[in-house]
Formats: structure tokens, sequence, C-alpha cells
């Protein structure tokens, strides 16, 4: 393995998902590091490798949901304890694989005496020794900023657009693409480029006091008779999503496709789905996605991560671009 690599490496999972983990590292072909997880009762967690890392270079890969015990919190403590134990037992180099980064919306001060939630996760890794961060279609391309070493960001666009170039096949005048708000207009304008479709875009508020509240239009023009596909970078309460979808289908949409890089689903949103007109969901499994397809069935489908991560893992290690990778589309 040092010498197809050119170093020896390793994939350490935490708890959340080693599932993915596991794709990974079969990809790569090596097992996973053996390393302890386990939870106090009064709530702390502990971690400690079972194996020597000492001069090794590895890969901490993470999934940051609610999922096997653990709240979003515990996960991303974990992967800190994780890669502290990796650097004091001397591992050369230690990258991070969120393939979703946690309160990455919280970007920015929406209003005063805010924290700016995501500098907060990207510091703590910086501050313990983190030599790279690895993630997929973070929720503002210039999050990678707060972050002063290597950080690739990796999008999942190719996989969404192939999949829905294969749905719209040769009948592109059928399908329209919109853009759910002004954060997702250029993305979607990008969909409608690369697929051939004509865009539109919705116009979305938030409450400032409530930010779970929404306002849209209630009717749009332009989508009768339509299959209108809605793209976002996240699908958390579903708020965002069901609600186009609501008034493209009193529009007079004829269906509505949905897809997101991250299902994190939250709350009822399983429900709300269940309960949506949507005719099908596509998303990609940063996040395990098991629920999801349990309650879902044939309107949902999941497209796998793993490939995509494994090999900007192996362009990372032998030293290959892994922007051209994502023909320089990662960061947008
Ligand atoms: C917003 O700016 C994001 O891109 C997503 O549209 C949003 O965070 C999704 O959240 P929810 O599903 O709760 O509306």
């Amino acid at each position: 393995m040092v010498e197809e690599y050119g170093q020896d490496f390793g994939v350490v999972s935490g708890g959340v998902y080693p599932e993915l983990a596991e794709q990974i590292a079969g990809i790569l072909d090596k097992e996973l590091i053996d390393i302890d997880r386990k939870r106090f009762l009064d709530g702390e967690r502990y971690v400690r490798f079972n194996e020597s890392v000492r001069k090794r270079d590895l890969f901490v890969i993470q999934s940051l949901t609610e999922m096997n015990g653990y709240s979003l919190n515990d996960a991303l403590m974990e992967t800190l304890l994780i890669v502290d134990a990796a650097k004091r037992a001397s591992a050369d180099w230690v990258t991070v694989v969120w393939p979703l980064m946690p309160y990455a919306r919280q970007d920015r001060k929406a209003r005063n005496r805010e924290p700016i939630s995501v500098s907060v996760v990207i510091r703590m890794l910086e501050i313990i020794g983190t030599n790279r961060i690895v993630t997929v279609d973070l929720h503002s391309a210039q999050s990678q900023a707060i972050f002063n070493r290597p950080f690739d960001h990796l999008t999942a666009e190719p996989l969404i657009r192939g999949r829905l170039a294969q749905i719209i096949g040769k009948k592109k005048s059928d399908y329209l693409m919109v853009s759910p708000d002004a954060g997702r207009a250029k993305e979607s304008e990008q969909y409608a480029d690369e697929l051939g479709i004509e865009l539109i875009h919705m116009p979305k508020s938030r409450d400032r006091s409530d930010t779970s509240k929404l306002r849209r239009p209630p009717k749009i023009d332009g989508v009768v008779g339509k299959t209108c596909i809605v793209i976002d970078d996240m699908i958390a309460t579903g708020g965002t999503i069901i609600s186009a979808a609501e008034t493209l289908k009193k529009s007079g949409a004829k269906a509505v496709m949905l897809a997101a890089t991250h299902g994190i689903l939250s709350g009822n949103a399983l429900e709300k789905f269940q309960n949506s007109s949507i005719e099908k969901l596509i998303l990609v499994d940063t996040l395990p996605q098991e629920r999801t397809i349990k309650a879902l069935g044939s309107r949902v489908e999941i497209l796998p991560v793993a490939p995509m991560i494994a090999e900007s893992l192996r362009r990372v290690l032998v030293g290959e671009s892994v922007a051209e990778l994502f023909h320089d589309m990662n960061n947008k």
C-alpha cells in the first residue's frame, strides 16, 4: 500500500455512520483502523486507537447527524477526540472528512449578537491540529476561508446532474429548473445550462425572528404542464423545498422532483414528504438514509457519495488534482 500511494495511510471511522467509512476504505483497499469508541454514563465521549498510527496519514470520517445513540454534537466531539488522539499518538497528517459540514448555515451574523457557528467549528478543528478538511457541498464555499490549511471542497453536483440528465433524456422541453431561493440561484442556473432546460427563480423570504417561518408567493407563472426540478444544497425541515413544490403544483406544474446533496430531514420532514405530492426526491448519502428509504420507498433515490470521496482521497494521497475531478466546479 505504501508503494501504491507513496505513504502509509489509514481510514478511521466515527461511530455515527461507519458503513460510509467502510465503503470508502474498501474502495481504497483498506481495512478500517481499529478504534474503541464509547460514551460514559454522564454523556462524555471516549476514543482510543487499538493500533499504532505513528507516522501514518489518517482520514477521519464522520457523518454529523443524530444516529446510533449520537447527537450531532456528540458526533462533532468524537471527531475532535479522534483527531487529538491521533496527533498525540504521532500520526503525521490528519484529515477530517465530514461529508456534511455541521453548523454550515450559521455562516454570518444574520442578527446582532449571534455567533458565527461554522467559524467556531472549523477553528476548533484547526486548533487541535487537523491538517486538512474534506467536505461536500458547503452551504457557502467561502466558509473555507476560516481554515488556514488545505481544504478540499467536493461537490455532488456532477452526480446529481448526471442522474437528472438520464431522467430528462431527450424531453428537455417538458422540464423546468426552479431555483428555490436566492442562495441557490447560481447553482440552479448552472444546472439548467448543463441540462439544457429553462430556468425560473422562486422568491423566498424568512421571518427574521423565527427563521422556520417561510414566505412564498401563492402562485408563479410559466410552469403549467411542466415537470419542475428543484435543487438545494440540503433539506432540513423540508420547509424550503416543500413550500416550493406546493407553490409549483398550485401554479399548474405537472409534477415536481426535488434533488439535494444533504438529506438531513429533521423533525417531521419525512412525514411532510410522505403527505406531499412530490413525485421524486433525489439525495446523496452524505448522511445515512435508511429511514428515508423506508418512509418514501420508490419515491426516493439515493446516490452514493463514497466513490467520489474515495477518489478525492486517492488524489490527495498521490498528489493529483482534486479540482480536475470536478472540472473546477467545486469552488463556485
Ligand atoms: C437555505 O439557505 C438552504 O440552502 C436550504 O434551502 C435550507 O437550509 C433548507 O432548510 P429547510 O429544509 O429547513 O427549509
